[in-house]
This record gives structure tokens, C-alpha cells and sequence, in this order.
């Protein structure tokens, strides 16, 4: 029997609806096989599903069963098919009731050898398609309910095995309770749940007013100082004084991280300026998003909120370059063959640097020990149109031990 059963695929932070469609063709055949451009994690659920089937009581068929990913000209990638993919060859081997209904939902998890759903990346882009398309319910891993469940107006149902999914549409659409999350609520309930805070700056009294300034007209500023002055501490205290996010900021910037799979188990939306602060190892995909199905990079994470790069010159010049047009834009347009994918990038950058490479050149008390000229290069590694994109540039210099304490 043939059998339809809807998924999602996520490009950019948008997801397309996917149509996964199983049909027993004829009893000569050995194992299913996937057509619709499957990428290799996809085809690899297969394996997946046959050991699922076998810990739960199932049979794979051995006769000729063809599943098919539609639209079938796009790359389908991840392994988020294989709960809607192991329901539709269950369907169409029938080896399971009321498979018809299975069309009137989207089902989308990874499965485990025993048949655990394990989270997927993307939920909430995947569970605002199903909204706008109307379907009747969004099956999802239990893990990634509370993201999904934060649209309105859609049934999300969590799971965290297969035999769950499969007794709640034979017996009836029962079994299960959707997902609610009072999004508004707990959102303004924890938006100003901040760790640190600026109050714990003693002194620098005007590198605090030059960062208010920063935060105020959403400005990039570099800290340039001595190690020790207390340039990563002021920087990591900038979210803390920025205005709160609207619940669209939040929405946008909960969708890129949901995309990225960065959200943190049973999270809702993120409620606070994000703060990002890559390793100066970082390569260029990583910084602005990027890979054969496009990603989003740290830029993008930092989407309405602080990019905070430490130890500014210690970055690969070519890293800190591809970052140039995406800081005009506020967007980084990454194109493949096939596809170009937008992923907004509006974010505040707040660098760091020592002014020489011994860290004490313009110290109050210390005397800088690097040869003549070895300042200038120093600086010479930041390109002019960067620096020139800074607006703000903050000579921090240390707090006397005896104010501190
Ligand atoms: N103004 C200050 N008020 C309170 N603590 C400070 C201050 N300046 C420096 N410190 C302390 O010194 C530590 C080192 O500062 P840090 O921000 O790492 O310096 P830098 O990044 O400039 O090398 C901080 O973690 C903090 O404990
Ligand atoms: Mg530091």
C-alpha cells in the first residue's frame, strides 16, 4: 500500500515541507531503498530502522519497497527521517493500522538501534511550516518538544520512543498530551536572570560611559589595554546593560540557534542578548556560517546580540576579512551550486587587543620590552576597513590594586 507521511527540511532558518512517500511495489526485491537525492546520513537510516524493527517485534519487508523524499530535487540531508521514514515502510508493509492518518501529521526524529527518538536540529523552523500548512499535529523528540510546542495554535506532541508513536495513531490519536509553553510568560519572566553583572567593574569609570554609548547606539568597540586591565570582564558584561530583546528578536534569534542546534535541552525562547566568544583559532566557515547544506556561523549566533572577539590580532586575518561585508549588511548570503541561503547577522562587535605583544606598551607602570617597530606591526595585523568599521576604540588601563579591593 502506498502511504504518505509529511517531514520537514531545513534550509537557511526556513523549513520546507517534505513529503515522505513509501510504497510496496512487488514481492521480488531485498531491502527498501530511499530515491529523492537522499545524502548518506539518510540513506544510512535504514540501518537504523531495520535494528529498530527488530528490537520492537517488527519486520523489515524483504520485497521491493521504495521510499521516496519529495520534491525530489532537492538534497535531503540529516538524520531526521528516520522516524517518518520507519512509520511509512511500517504503513506500507502493513504492519500497522490507520496509516492513513499518518498524512494528516509531520513526524520528524532520529531513531537509536532500540528505537529511541533522539533530538533533531531545527525543531521550531519545522513546527512553524506545520502551523502555516495546517496540519492537524507535530510529533517531534520529547527533547526538542518545549522548542516546537512554543508556536501556537499547533498540537506538539513529544516522544521518546517509536512504540509511542505508533500506539498513539493506532489507538485513536490517544495516549499522548501536546505540548504547552506559555511563551510570553516564562520570555519576560527571565529576561533580566543575568549572572554577572556590571556593578562588579570597580572603577573605569569612563570605559563603563564608553560602552554605555556602545550599547546605547548599538556601536562596535575595541578595548585596548594591558592583560589583566579587565578588558574580557567589561566585554562579558555588555549583554547585561543592553536594551531587552522584543519577542521578535527573540523568535529570530531562537530560530538561527534552533537551526544550528544550539539550544540547550528543553529550551523555549532565548530570552537575553546571545553573547558569542569564539576561540581565535576559529576558521572562516565556522565565523560566518557556511558547509555543503549552509549552517549558521558565529555571526549568525550572535544575531541581535554581541560578537565579542578576545584578543583581537591573534585571529587569522583571512577570518577576520570574510566578516567585512556581513557587518555592512547585518546578513551573510552564503551561495551554493543549487542554492543561496541568507542567515541574518545583526550584531554588535566588541574586540579586544594588547597594544604591543608584550602587552605593556602605554602602561602606567610597567615598562613595554618589544623592539622598536614591533608596536606598529602589531597593529598593522588588524586591516584598515575593519578597524574603520570600530567605531569606538577604548584605551583601558588597569584599576590600582588598592581600588579593587
Ligand atoms: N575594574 C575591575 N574591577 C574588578 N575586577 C577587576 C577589574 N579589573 C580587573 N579585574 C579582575 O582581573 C581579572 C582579569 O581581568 P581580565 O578581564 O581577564 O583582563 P584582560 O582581559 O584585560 O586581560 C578579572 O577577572 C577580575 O577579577
Ligand atoms: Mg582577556
Amino acid at each position: 500500500m502506498l502511504v504518505k507521511i509529511n517531514g520537514s527540511a531545513v534550509y537557511g532558518v526556513e523549513a520546507l515541507p517534505i513529503t515522505i512517500e513509501v510504497n510496496w511495489i512487488s514481492s521480488s526485491g531485498k531491502d527498501p531503498m530511499i530515491v529523492g537525492l537522499p545524502d548518506n546520513a539518510v540513506k544510512e537510516s535504514l540501518q537504523r530502522i531495520e535494528s529498530t524493527f527488530k528490537t520492537n517485534g517488527y519486520d523489515m519487508p524483504r520485497t521491493k519497497v521504495v521510499v521516496n523524499l519529495a520534491p525530489a530535487d532537492i538534497k535531503k540531508s540529516g538524520t531526521a527521517f528516520d522516524l517518518p521514514i520507519a512509520l511509512g515502510i511500517l504503513g506500507a508493509s502493513e504492519q500497522f493500522e490507520n496509516a492513513e492518518i499518518l498524512s494528516q501529521y509531520v513526524v520528524m526524529g532520529e531513531l537509536s538501534l532500540d528505537g529511541e527518538v533522539r533530538p533533531i536540529k531545527g525543531s521550531l523552523p519545522i513546527a512553524i511550516q506545520a502551523r502555516k500548512l495546517g496540519f492537524k499535529g507535530l510529533i517531534v523528540p520529547a527533547l526538542n518538544a518545549r522548542e516546537a510546542g512554543m508556536v501556537n495554535n499547533l498540537n506538539v506532541y513529544g516522544v521518546n520512543h517509536i512504540k509511542e508513536v505508533i500506539e498513539f495513531f493506532e489507538n485513536g490519536e490517544t495516549g499522548l498530551e501536546p505540548t504547552v509553553v506559555n511563551t510570553r510568560e516564562e520570555f519576560f519572566h527571565s529576561q533580566y536572570n543575568f549572572e554577572i553583572d556590571f556593578a562588579d567593574v570597580k572603577g573605569q569609570e569612563n570605559i563603563k560611559r564608553a560602552l554605555e554609548i556602545a550599547a546605547a547606539g548599538g556601536h562596535n568597540a575595541i578595548l585596548i589595554g594591558p592583560p589583566g586591565a579587565g578588558k574580557t570582564m567589561l566585554a562579558k558584561r555588555l549583554p547585561t546593560i543592553l536594551p531587552p530583546l522584543t519577542l521578535q528578536e527573540a523568535l529570530e534569534t531562537t530560530k538561527i540557534h534552533s537551526v544550528a542546534g544550539k539550544l540547550p535541552e528543553n529550551a523555549t525562547l532565548i530570552s537575553r542578548r546571545p553573547f558569542r566568544s569564539p576561540h581565535h583559532t576559529i576558521s572562516d566557515v565556522a565565523l560566518v556560517g557556511g558547509g555543503g547544506i549552509p549552517q549558521p556561523g558565529e555571526i549568525s549566533l550572535a544575531h541581535n546580540g554581541v560578537l565579542f572577539l578576545d584578543e583581537l590580532p591573534e585571529f587569522k586575518r583571512t577570518v577576520l576579512e570574510v566578516m567585512r561585508q556581513p557587518m555592512e549588511e547585518r546578513r551573510v548570503t552564503i551561495s551554493r551550486a543549487k542554492v543561496a541561503i541568507d542567515f541574518p547577522a545583526s550584531f554588535m562587535l566588541i574586540a579586544s587587543m594588547n597594544p604591543c605583544p608584550c602587552g605593556f606598551h602605554n602602561h602606567p607602570d610597567r615598562e613595554c620590552t618589544c623592539p622598536p617597530g614591533t608596536v606598529q606591526k602589531y597593529l598593522n595585523k588588524i586591516s584598515g576597513p575593519l578597524l574603520d568599521r570600530i567605531d569606538l576604540h577604548v584605551e583601558v588601563t588597569p584599576v590600582p590594586f588598592s581600588q579593587l579591593s
